[in-house]
């Protein structure tokens, strides 16, 4: 990999917006503005209620769009209030103070930026604090800022329970039983990605997050300071994702799009920045535990007769981050 510059410090020089970060594509690009529809809102203490048709909201969420919010999930708010707190107090240090947690050389995990491989590529206009959080043996506390580990400690046990419970609920709609999914995530793989887009004074032509889906099972998304950014692709159009104050944005990741053989869906999305605003969010991913085979869920393919055969080869998660996307049987790519 190779070195990418620090991006809250650019954005504080005189010096302009540097080729590097401008997408000419973007102008191009459909974008619902004016009326978009808005991703479901899941009311969580809704799932188990037989009465209440949120089970089938939720199957429909991850079917249809592959995004979602979810209120009513559990976490106490000064847990997430906690965590924005901090987050925003990391960020707005001195960078020599951020660099105390810099990523190592070749290591993504850290203060830093998202990895290239070529003098060409783009970058994107943001950094980024990007922790291994759970299992516990995972964790490198060297990286951890003094000033966030009980909150962030906090977070990512409060999210663990949050994920699961949308899995036992996911399971359930697939008709699998709950305990095979949870089975995988058991002593799950955890990492967080905690993102702080600068303003840019050419915001509309530069990208926080260019378009891609999540290699994860689950990802939870916090937009900290509830600065509107995310996007996601619609029947070929950008809809923006409002933030909601207090819920959590849920996304399908590729491994859950296989372990539903397809039924469920990654959805490609980017974070735009603003203007004259900051924008901060922290993105956690749920991945199962480093044993799990990924593939599609024993029992499941023989539920839905245009889905007997699966989709997806099985292989073991190792595998799977070293070939992510590449494992698709039938070459459905996700346009990158
Ligand atoms: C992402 O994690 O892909 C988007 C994060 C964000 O909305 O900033
Ligand atoms: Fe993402």
């Amino acid at each position: 990999s190779l070195p990418v510059p620090n991006v809250q410090q650019l954005a504080s020089s005189s010096e302009g917006v540097p080729v590097r970060y401008i997408r000419p594509e973007l102008e191009l690009e459909r974008v619902s503005n004016d009326e978009y529809d808005r991703i479901p809102l899941i009311d969580m203490s809704k799932l188990n209620d037989v009465r209440d048709d949120e089970a089938a909201k939720l199957h429909s969420a991850c079917k249809d769009w592959g995004f979602f919010q979810v209120i009513n999930h559990g976490v106490a708010e000064e847990v997430i209030l906690k965590m924005k707190a901090d987050i925003q107090g990391f960020f707005s240090q001195p960078l020599e103070e951020k660099m105390k947690y810099a990523q190592l050389p070749n290591g993504i995990e850290g203060y830093g930026q998202a990895f290239v491989v070529s003098e060409e590529q783009k970058l994107d206009w943001g950094d980024m604090l990007y922790i291994n959080a759970q299992p516990i043996n995972r964790r490198n506390m060297r990286l951890w800022p003094s000033s966030l580990r009980a909150s962030l400690d906090q977070y990512s046990i409060e999210l663990e329970k949050v994920a699961q419970s949308l899995m036992i609920s996911m399971a359930k709609n697939l008709g699998v039983e709950p305990e095979k999914l949870l089975d995988l995530f058991k002593e799950g793989v955890q990492t967080v990605r905690m993102n702080y887009y600068p303003p840019c004074e050419q915001a509309s032509k530069v990208i926080g997050i260019a378009p891609h889906s999540d290699g994860s099972g689950l990802t939870l998304l916090n937009q900290v300071n509830e600065v509107q950014g995310l996007q996601i692709k619609k029947d070929g159009k950008w809809v923006p994702v409002d933030p909601i104050p207090g819920a959590f944005i849920v996304n399908v990741g590729d491994i859950i799009e296989i372990m539903s053989n397809g039924v469920y869906k990654s959805i490609e999305h980017r974070a735009l920045v603003n203007h004259k605003k900051e924008r901060l969010s922290i993105a956690a991913f749920h991945d199962p535990n480093v044993d799990a085979m990924i593939g599609p869920l024993p029992n499941l393919h023989t539920l839905d007769q245009e889905k007997q055969a699966p989709n997806y080869k099985s292989i073991s998660h190792q595998d799977f981050k070293k070939l992510g996307r590449k494992m698709k049987l039938d070459g459905k790519n996700k346009g990158l």
